[in-house]
């Protein structure tokens, strides 16, 4: 059996608490901590009528979304008693330890003492997750090795998910500590699985902007008549019958480059009713006898045919029908790509490296139309975690909150939701943008590709 590998430091096991009176932190020995309930403070919305229990024992209802004014470490106590195994992901981005104190939130704790507030709320968010939920935890270089010892320790080296490396910053380093010789541009997200992660989770996918280059060589339109006469047959090499079709009519015309650079740079509602007609014409590899075969059961020009045939392997396996035109392939954009929202994106499966181009940290700064200097992440990573590791319904928690990211993506994407946070200003700004996806006020972020447009409700509670 492999032996356990773990770090110590000189205050672990040591309660670092939120100090309210200074925003910044405050030692308080390992002794056990007082217990601390959760008072009730306002509703917002539709939500579920408040039971007796949940204003005085803090029986609280999963059927709530919450947001919590308070020290997170007795945020996550009081939640205990009745959300233990309950919440089905976790995304926290704590402070990141970088060593500044002059942002909205205090970031420069001694080295030990951040691993200690970090590692007594890990232990407790773990205990709040389902079986097979996911804690993923969003840092920077700083602390990113010392925390991945801490989950490995916490979840099982055998329940490590993913580190996803995010590009943050593609020019210039963030982390403002005298002059790097080599420029930091990433963070990471860490994710953990509580035991074997749960199995009805689908593949994650991504969408990836297609570049201008790829898309303005897709600059035909193509329409055809349904109609059409079947003119050979054979069999392949595998025993699958192919079919040869000719079309009655069809037509092909430039889809006019300027109305692609608009579509491309604008908003495609102009280009949508053409977008599964967008193709362009590519020459058969020569070297495939098979292709080779296809071609010569066409021999007039000008005219459009079909082939329905069987592919073997690949990701378009199964039952296939492409169109041909003198000699040429016609390949589409749809094939390719999906219409999602205003924009054209290539779907393709989750890896770890999210650049830039796929998860701009630049134009957030009116994300939730609340302002957070440097701690706010973009919906659009939230909108990739939570779609990775929940399904509709679900309930996902943040207990560093900042200015209500997880939150309002969760909100839009008909997820459950908990957010903690202990500073004054923070705790306002979620607030204020909780209020507005509500009200479907909010249209930035992503809501317009989740189709948001209001509804739902949350509770206000406060730590006592
Ligand atoms: C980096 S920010 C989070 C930003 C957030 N992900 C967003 O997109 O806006 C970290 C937040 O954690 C809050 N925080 C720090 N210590 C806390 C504690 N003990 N309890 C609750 N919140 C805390 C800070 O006030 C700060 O707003």
């Amino acid at each position: 059996m492999e032996q356990p590998v773990a770090l110590t430091w000189h205050t672990q096991g040591q309660h670092v608490l939120y100090d309210e009176a200074t925003g910044g932190w405050r030692m308080a020995g390992s002794d056990p901590l007082p217990v601390r309930r959760l008072a009730w403070v306002s509703d917002y919305g539709s939500v579920p009528p408040l039971s007796a229990s949940e204003g005085i024992g803090n029986d609280i209802d999963a059927a709530r979304n919450l947001l919590i004014k308070g020290d997170n470490l007795f945020a996550l106590r009081a939640l205990l008693p009745s959300l233990a195994s309950k919440v089905d992901f976790v995304y926290i981005d704590p402070p990141f330890n970088t060593g500044r104190n002059s942002g909205p939130y205090a970031d420069n704790l001694d080295h030990g003492l951040w691993l200690s507030m970090f590692e007594e709320r890990a232990a407790l968010a773990k205990e709040l997750i389902r079986e097979g939920g996911v804690f993923a935890a969003h840092l920077n270089t700083v602390e990113q090795a010392y925390v991945r010892v801490i989950l490995d320790g916490l979840f099982g080296r055998e329940n490590f998910v993913s580190q996803v490396s995010w590009q943050r910053a593609p020019d210039r380093t963030l982390l403002g500590q005298g002059v790097a010789p080599i420029n930091d541009c990433l963070e990471y997200i860490l994710i953990y699985s509580k035991g074997p992660l749960r199995r009805d989770l689908p593949p994650p996918t991504k969408e990836e902007p297609i570049s201008w280059k790829t898309l303005k060589t897709y600059s035909r339109l193509i329409r055809m008549s349904k109609e059409r006469e079947k003119v050979a047959e054979f069999t392949d090499r595998q025993g699958n019958e192919v079919n040869i079709f000719v079309h009655d009519w069809f037509s092909m015309e430039p889809a006019g480059i300027e109305n692609l650079r608009h579509a491309y740079f604008h908003s495609w509602r102009v280009m949508k009713p053409f977008f599964p007609y967008l193709c362009r014409l590519t020459n058969q590899q020569r070297e495939s006898t098979f292709q080779q075969q296809l071609l010569s059961q066409m021999p007039d020009k000008d005219r459009l045919y079909s082939a329905e045939f069987v592919q073997a392997r690949g990701k378009h396996k199964g039952l296939r029908t492409r169109y041909y035109l003198n000699g040429q392939v016609i390949l589409f954009l749809k094939d390719i790509s999906e219409l999602r929202g205003n924009r054209v994106v290539r779907v393709a499966d989750m890896n770890n490296l999210w650049t830039d181009d796929e998860v701009p940290a630049t134009g957030i700064a009116n994300e939730g139309g609340v302002a957070l200097k440097r701690g706010k992440k973009p919906e659009r990573l939230l909108s990739r975690l939570i779609r990775s590791f929940s399904l509709e319904g679900d309930l996902v928690m943040d207990f560093f909150a900042g200015s209500g990211t997880t939150g309002a993506v969760a909100h839009k994407l008909n997820r459950r939701w908990i957010m903690v946070e202990a500073n004054e200003k923070s705790f306002s700004m979620c607030r204020k943008r909780m209020e507005s996806v509500v009200d479907g006020t909010d249209p930035r972020g992503i809501s317009r590709e989740a189709g948001w447009n209001g509804g739902g409700g949350f509770t206000i509670m406060r730590v006592q």
